[in-house]
Protein backbone atom coordinates (compact mmCIF):
# COMPACT_ATOMS: atom_id res chain seq x y z
CA UNK A 1 0.00 0.00 0.00
CA UNK A 2 1.15 3.53 -0.74
CA UNK A 3 1.69 6.29 2.45
CA UNK A 4 1.76 9.81 2.04
CA UNK A 5 4.80 11.94 1.77
CA UNK A 6 5.50 11.99 5.84
CA UNK A 7 5.99 16.11 5.78
CA UNK A 8 2.23 16.55 5.05
CA UNK A 9 1.55 15.20 8.68
CA UNK A 10 4.57 16.37 10.33
CA UNK A 11 4.34 19.54 12.55
CA UNK A 12 6.39 22.14 10.37
CA UNK A 13 10.27 22.32 10.67
CA UNK A 14 12.14 24.77 12.11
CA UNK A 15 13.74 25.74 8.78
CA UNK A 16 12.58 25.32 5.22
CA UNK A 17 13.37 26.22 1.79
CA UNK A 18 10.60 26.05 -0.76
CA UNK A 19 11.97 26.01 -4.58
CA UNK A 20 9.71 25.98 -7.33
CA UNK A 21 10.65 24.71 -11.55
CA UNK A 22 9.61 25.56 -15.04
CA UNK A 23 10.20 22.25 -17.49
CA UNK A 24 12.90 23.58 -19.68
CA UNK A 25 12.03 23.81 -23.52
CA UNK A 26 11.99 20.87 -25.72
CA UNK A 27 13.19 18.42 -22.99
CA UNK A 28 12.05 14.86 -21.64
CA UNK A 29 11.51 15.19 -18.05
CA UNK A 30 11.69 11.93 -17.62
CA UNK A 31 15.47 11.25 -16.90
CA UNK A 32 15.33 14.11 -14.08
CA UNK A 33 12.50 12.91 -12.64
CA UNK A 34 13.25 9.24 -11.79
CA UNK A 35 16.80 10.65 -10.26
CA UNK A 36 14.46 12.99 -8.12
CA UNK A 37 12.67 9.73 -6.89
CA UNK A 38 15.75 8.28 -5.50
CA UNK A 39 16.16 11.22 -3.59
CA UNK A 40 13.02 12.29 -2.11
CA UNK A 41 11.79 10.75 1.29
CA UNK A 42 9.01 13.28 1.33
CA UNK A 43 9.82 13.99 5.13
CA UNK A 44 13.44 16.59 4.37
CA UNK A 45 12.82 16.50 1.03
CA UNK A 46 9.45 16.80 -0.28
CA UNK A 47 8.09 17.22 -4.09
CA UNK A 48 4.84 18.65 -5.64
CA UNK A 49 4.22 17.98 -9.31
CA UNK A 50 2.24 21.33 -11.35
CA UNK A 51 -0.38 20.06 -13.98
CA UNK A 52 2.22 21.86 -16.49
CA UNK A 53 4.22 18.88 -15.88
CA UNK A 54 2.10 16.05 -15.60
CA UNK A 55 0.27 17.49 -19.36
CA UNK A 56 4.05 17.15 -20.85
CA UNK A 57 4.40 13.37 -19.66
CA UNK A 58 0.91 13.20 -21.86
CA UNK A 59 -0.87 12.12 -18.13
CA UNK A 60 -3.48 13.47 -16.25
CA UNK A 61 -3.86 13.28 -12.59
CA UNK A 62 -7.43 13.31 -11.15
CA UNK A 63 -8.18 16.43 -9.07
CA UNK A 64 -5.24 18.17 -10.43
CA UNK A 65 -5.74 21.64 -12.12
CA UNK A 66 -4.17 24.72 -12.72
CA UNK A 67 -4.53 27.51 -9.85
CA UNK A 68 -7.56 29.43 -10.53
CA UNK A 69 -7.27 33.50 -10.52
CA UNK A 70 -9.49 35.31 -8.31
CA UNK A 71 -10.85 38.83 -7.91
CA UNK A 72 -12.48 40.69 -5.06
CA UNK A 73 -12.81 44.37 -4.40
CA UNK A 74 -9.53 45.89 -4.87
CA UNK A 75 -8.19 42.74 -4.46
CA UNK A 76 -6.46 40.25 -7.06
CA UNK A 77 -5.00 36.88 -5.95
CA UNK A 78 -2.93 35.65 -8.72
CA UNK A 79 -1.87 32.34 -10.29
CA UNK A 80 1.65 31.58 -10.89
CA UNK A 81 1.94 27.88 -11.45
CA UNK A 82 4.86 25.80 -11.95
CA UNK A 83 5.99 22.50 -13.32
CA UNK A 84 7.50 21.31 -9.48
CA UNK A 85 7.69 22.08 -6.09
CA UNK A 86 10.20 21.15 -3.67
CA UNK A 87 9.64 21.39 -0.16
CA UNK A 88 13.17 21.21 1.58
CA UNK A 89 12.74 21.02 5.56
CA UNK A 90 15.72 21.12 7.75
CA UNK A 91 17.15 22.88 11.08
CA UNK A 92 20.53 24.67 9.60
CA UNK A 93 20.51 26.54 6.77
CA UNK A 94 23.45 25.73 5.14
CA UNK A 95 22.31 22.11 4.95
CA UNK A 96 19.41 23.66 3.23
CA UNK A 97 21.25 25.82 0.38
CA UNK A 98 23.68 22.79 0.17
CA UNK A 99 21.07 19.91 -0.42
CA UNK A 100 18.89 22.53 -2.95
CA UNK A 101 22.01 22.73 -4.56
CA UNK A 102 22.61 19.37 -5.02
CA UNK A 103 18.52 18.84 -6.84
CA UNK A 104 19.62 21.58 -8.68
CA UNK A 105 22.25 19.50 -10.01
CA UNK A 106 20.24 16.53 -10.35
CA UNK A 107 17.17 17.96 -11.90
CA UNK A 108 19.49 20.46 -14.41
CA UNK A 109 19.21 18.73 -17.69
CA UNK A 110 15.10 19.21 -17.83
CA UNK A 111 14.52 21.96 -15.42
CA UNK A 112 15.20 25.53 -13.87
CA UNK A 113 14.71 26.47 -10.36
CA UNK A 114 12.75 29.99 -10.79
CA UNK A 115 11.96 30.91 -7.35
CA UNK A 116 13.19 30.72 -4.23
CA UNK A 117 11.67 31.62 -0.93
CA UNK A 118 13.56 30.83 2.95
CA UNK A 119 11.09 30.23 5.48
CA UNK A 120 11.00 29.91 9.18
CA UNK A 121 9.33 28.86 12.45
CA UNK A 122 8.28 31.57 14.60
CA UNK A 123 8.48 31.06 18.07
CA UNK A 124 8.69 27.25 18.19
CA UNK A 125 5.72 25.26 19.71
CA UNK A 126 3.28 28.05 19.29
CA UNK A 127 4.04 28.64 15.63
CA UNK A 128 3.21 31.76 14.77
CA UNK A 129 2.49 34.20 12.25
CA UNK A 130 4.44 37.42 11.69
CA UNK A 131 1.86 39.50 13.46
CA UNK A 132 2.29 37.11 16.66
CA UNK A 133 -1.12 35.62 16.17
CA UNK A 134 -0.71 31.23 16.27
CA UNK A 135 -1.24 29.76 13.26
CA UNK A 136 -2.62 25.88 12.75
CA UNK A 137 -4.88 26.23 15.84
CA UNK A 138 -7.97 24.83 13.92
CA UNK A 139 -6.13 22.21 12.05
CA UNK A 140 -7.53 18.31 12.06
CA UNK A 141 -5.99 16.16 14.25
CA UNK A 142 -4.95 12.33 13.93
CA UNK A 143 -7.19 10.39 11.50
CA UNK A 144 -9.12 13.32 10.53
CA UNK A 145 -5.71 15.42 9.36
CA UNK A 146 -5.05 11.75 7.14
CA UNK A 147 -9.17 12.39 6.01
CA UNK A 148 -8.54 15.49 5.16
CA UNK A 149 -5.04 15.62 3.55
CA UNK A 150 -4.88 12.43 1.67
CA UNK A 151 -6.86 10.91 -1.13
CA UNK A 152 -7.42 6.90 -1.23
CA UNK A 153 -8.66 7.28 -4.61
CA UNK A 154 -8.33 4.15 -6.87
CA UNK A 155 -4.58 4.78 -8.52
CA UNK A 156 -3.52 7.90 -6.67
CA UNK A 157 -4.31 6.28 -2.82
CA UNK A 158 -1.70 8.22 -0.77
CA UNK A 159 -1.35 11.39 -2.67
CA UNK A 160 -2.44 14.50 -1.74
CA UNK A 161 -2.83 18.06 -3.20
CA UNK A 162 -1.04 21.39 -2.04
CA UNK A 163 -2.12 24.89 -2.78
CA UNK A 164 0.75 27.31 -1.92
CA UNK A 165 0.55 31.00 -1.87
CA UNK A 166 3.08 33.02 -0.80
CA UNK A 167 1.86 36.46 1.12
CA UNK A 168 3.59 39.62 1.80
CA UNK A 169 2.10 41.49 5.18
CA UNK A 170 2.37 45.07 5.57
CA UNK A 171 3.48 45.03 9.29
CA UNK A 172 3.71 49.00 9.74
CA UNK A 173 0.30 49.44 8.36
CA UNK A 174 -1.06 46.20 11.02
CA UNK A 175 1.24 47.21 14.16
CA UNK A 176 -0.46 50.93 13.44
CA UNK A 177 -4.37 49.69 13.97
CA UNK A 178 -4.92 49.39 17.75
CA UNK A 179 -4.67 45.94 19.36
CA UNK A 180 -8.52 45.45 19.73
CA UNK A 181 -8.82 45.72 15.63
CA UNK A 182 -5.86 43.50 15.44
CA UNK A 183 -7.54 41.38 17.04
CA UNK A 184 -10.46 41.58 15.02
CA UNK A 185 -8.79 41.08 11.74
CA UNK A 186 -8.14 37.69 12.98
CA UNK A 187 -11.40 37.23 15.42
CA UNK A 188 -8.78 35.82 18.09
CA UNK A 189 -7.35 37.53 20.70
CA UNK A 190 -3.40 37.22 20.37
CA UNK A 191 -2.69 37.58 23.93
CA UNK A 192 -4.36 34.01 24.65
CA UNK A 193 -5.95 33.09 21.08
CA UNK A 194 -8.73 33.02 22.26
CA UNK A 195 -11.88 33.01 19.59
CA UNK A 196 -14.05 36.22 19.69
CA UNK A 197 -17.28 35.65 20.22
CA UNK A 198 -18.43 38.92 19.00
CA UNK A 199 -15.65 39.49 16.23
CA UNK A 200 -16.94 40.81 13.04
CA UNK A 201 -18.02 38.54 9.93
CA UNK A 202 -14.82 40.50 8.07
CA UNK A 203 -12.97 38.49 10.61
CA UNK A 204 -10.28 35.74 9.13
CA UNK A 205 -11.82 33.18 11.36
CA UNK A 206 -15.45 33.59 10.53
CA UNK A 207 -14.79 33.77 6.78
CA UNK A 208 -12.48 30.74 6.94
CA UNK A 209 -15.07 28.59 9.73
CA UNK A 210 -14.44 24.92 8.17
CA UNK A 211 -17.24 23.88 10.01
CA UNK A 212 -19.84 26.70 8.31
CA UNK A 213 -18.95 25.28 4.98
CA UNK A 214 -21.44 22.81 3.00
CA UNK A 215 -19.77 20.07 2.74
CA UNK A 216 -17.30 21.36 5.42
CA UNK A 217 -14.11 22.94 4.03
CA UNK A 218 -11.25 21.26 5.95
CA UNK A 219 -7.67 21.55 5.27
CA UNK A 220 -4.35 20.75 6.70
CA UNK A 221 -2.58 23.68 7.18
CA UNK A 222 1.36 23.53 7.22
CA UNK A 223 2.00 27.64 6.53
CA UNK A 224 5.61 29.09 7.55
CA UNK A 225 6.95 32.36 7.81
CA UNK A 226 9.07 33.76 4.91
CA UNK A 227 11.83 37.19 5.49
CA UNK A 228 14.06 38.67 2.90
CA UNK A 229 15.51 41.62 3.29
CA UNK A 230 12.85 43.88 4.99
CA UNK A 231 10.17 42.41 3.32
CA UNK A 232 8.09 39.14 4.98
CA UNK A 233 5.09 37.33 5.13
CA UNK A 234 3.59 33.66 5.27
CA UNK A 235 4.36 31.22 2.74
CA UNK A 236 0.65 29.41 3.07
CA UNK A 237 0.47 25.67 2.62
CA UNK A 238 -2.38 23.55 2.32
CA UNK A 239 -3.09 20.14 2.01
CA UNK A 240 -6.08 18.32 0.60
CA UNK A 241 -7.77 15.29 -0.50
CA UNK A 242 -8.76 17.89 -3.49
CA UNK A 243 -8.77 21.44 -3.96
CA UNK A 244 -12.45 21.88 -3.45
CA UNK A 245 -12.72 23.24 0.22
CA UNK A 246 -9.37 25.43 -0.43
CA UNK A 247 -11.16 27.25 -3.24
CA UNK A 248 -14.04 27.54 -0.87
CA UNK A 249 -11.96 29.15 1.49
CA UNK A 250 -10.70 31.33 -0.61
CA UNK A 251 -13.61 32.14 -2.30
CA UNK A 252 -15.53 33.20 0.99
CA UNK A 253 -12.09 35.43 1.74
CA UNK A 254 -12.50 37.32 -1.80
CA UNK A 255 -16.33 38.04 -1.03
CA UNK A 256 -17.38 36.15 -3.97
CA UNK A 257 -20.21 34.84 -1.25
CA UNK A 258 -21.77 38.03 0.84
CA UNK A 259 -19.27 41.02 -0.58
CA UNK A 260 -17.34 41.09 2.25
CA UNK A 261 -13.86 40.33 1.93
CA UNK A 262 -11.46 38.76 4.46
CA UNK A 263 -9.95 41.53 6.97
CA UNK A 264 -6.27 39.89 6.15
CA UNK A 265 -6.29 41.85 2.97
CA UNK A 266 -5.79 44.79 4.88
CA UNK A 267 -2.68 44.74 4.77
CA UNK A 268 -1.46 41.45 3.47
CA UNK A 269 -1.76 40.30 0.01
CA UNK A 270 -0.82 36.70 -2.26
CA UNK A 271 1.91 37.38 -4.49
CA UNK A 272 1.95 33.82 -5.73
CA UNK A 273 -0.75 30.45 -6.04
CA UNK A 274 0.20 27.26 -7.55
CA UNK A 275 -1.41 23.85 -7.42
CA UNK A 276 0.78 20.43 -7.04
CA UNK A 277 -0.19 17.12 -6.93
CA UNK A 278 1.70 15.43 -4.19
CA UNK A 279 2.93 12.01 -5.16
CA UNK A 280 2.61 9.08 -2.95
CA UNK A 281 5.53 7.24 -1.34
CA UNK A 282 6.13 3.45 -2.22
CA UNK A 283 8.74 1.75 0.05
CA UNK A 284 10.07 4.61 0.69
CA UNK A 285 10.60 6.36 -2.62
CA UNK A 286 8.24 9.03 -4.37
CA UNK A 287 5.54 6.38 -6.20
CA UNK A 288 5.25 8.18 -10.09
CA UNK A 289 3.79 5.13 -11.51
CA UNK A 290 0.92 7.32 -12.11
CA UNK A 291 3.37 9.58 -14.10
CA UNK A 292 4.11 6.12 -16.18
CA UNK A 293 7.13 6.31 -14.35
C1 LIG B 1 -1.38 35.78 5.11
C2 LIG B 1 -2.28 34.85 5.04
C3 LIG B 1 -2.86 34.15 6.24
C4 LIG B 1 -2.59 34.29 7.58
C5 LIG B 1 -1.59 35.22 8.24
C6 LIG B 1 -3.46 33.37 8.27
C7 LIG B 1 -3.49 33.21 9.65
C8 LIG B 1 -4.44 32.48 10.33
C9 LIG B 1 -4.60 32.45 11.76
C10 LIG B 1 -3.73 33.22 12.75
C11 LIG B 1 -5.64 31.63 12.05
C12 LIG B 1 -6.26 31.33 13.42
C13 LIG B 1 -5.72 30.13 14.13
C14 LIG B 1 -5.88 28.83 13.40
O1 LIG B 1 -6.92 28.17 13.46
O2 LIG B 1 -4.94 28.49 12.69
C15 LIG B 1 -6.13 31.12 10.78
C16 LIG B 1 -7.17 30.23 10.65
C17 LIG B 1 -7.54 29.68 9.46
N1 LIG B 1 -7.10 30.01 8.20
FE1 LIG B 1 -5.70 31.41 7.78
N2 LIG B 1 -4.23 32.71 7.35
C18 LIG B 1 -3.89 33.15 6.10
C19 LIG B 1 -4.43 32.75 4.89
C20 LIG B 1 -5.36 31.77 4.76
C21 LIG B 1 -5.86 31.26 3.49
C22 LIG B 1 -5.43 31.77 2.11
C23 LIG B 1 -6.74 30.27 3.78
C24 LIG B 1 -7.55 29.39 2.86
C25 LIG B 1 -7.89 29.73 1.64
C26 LIG B 1 -6.80 30.16 5.24
C27 LIG B 1 -7.55 29.22 5.92
C28 LIG B 1 -7.71 29.19 7.29
C29 LIG B 1 -8.57 28.25 7.98
C30 LIG B 1 -9.39 27.14 7.35
C31 LIG B 1 -8.49 28.57 9.35
C32 LIG B 1 -9.23 27.88 10.51
C33 LIG B 1 -10.62 28.44 10.59
C34 LIG B 1 -11.49 27.68 11.60
O3 LIG B 1 -12.04 26.63 11.24
O4 LIG B 1 -11.55 28.15 12.76
N3 LIG B 1 -5.95 31.08 5.79
N4 LIG B 1 -5.39 31.65 9.75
Amino acid sequence: MSDCQPAILQPIPALARYASYTLLPDSDPRAALRRLRGVTDGERTFAGIGQSLVSALGREIPELRAFPEFSGRGIDVPSTPAALLLWLRGEDRGELVNRHRGLDGLLSGAFRCTQVIDAFTYDGRARRDLTGYEDGTENPRGRKAVATAVSRRKGIAGSSFLAIQQWEHDLHRFEAMPRREQDHCFGRRRSDNEELDHAPASAHVKRTAQESFDPEAFVLRRSMPWAEGERCGLVFTAFGASFDAFEALLRRMVGEEDGITDALFRFTRPLSGAYFWCPPLKGGKLDLSALGL
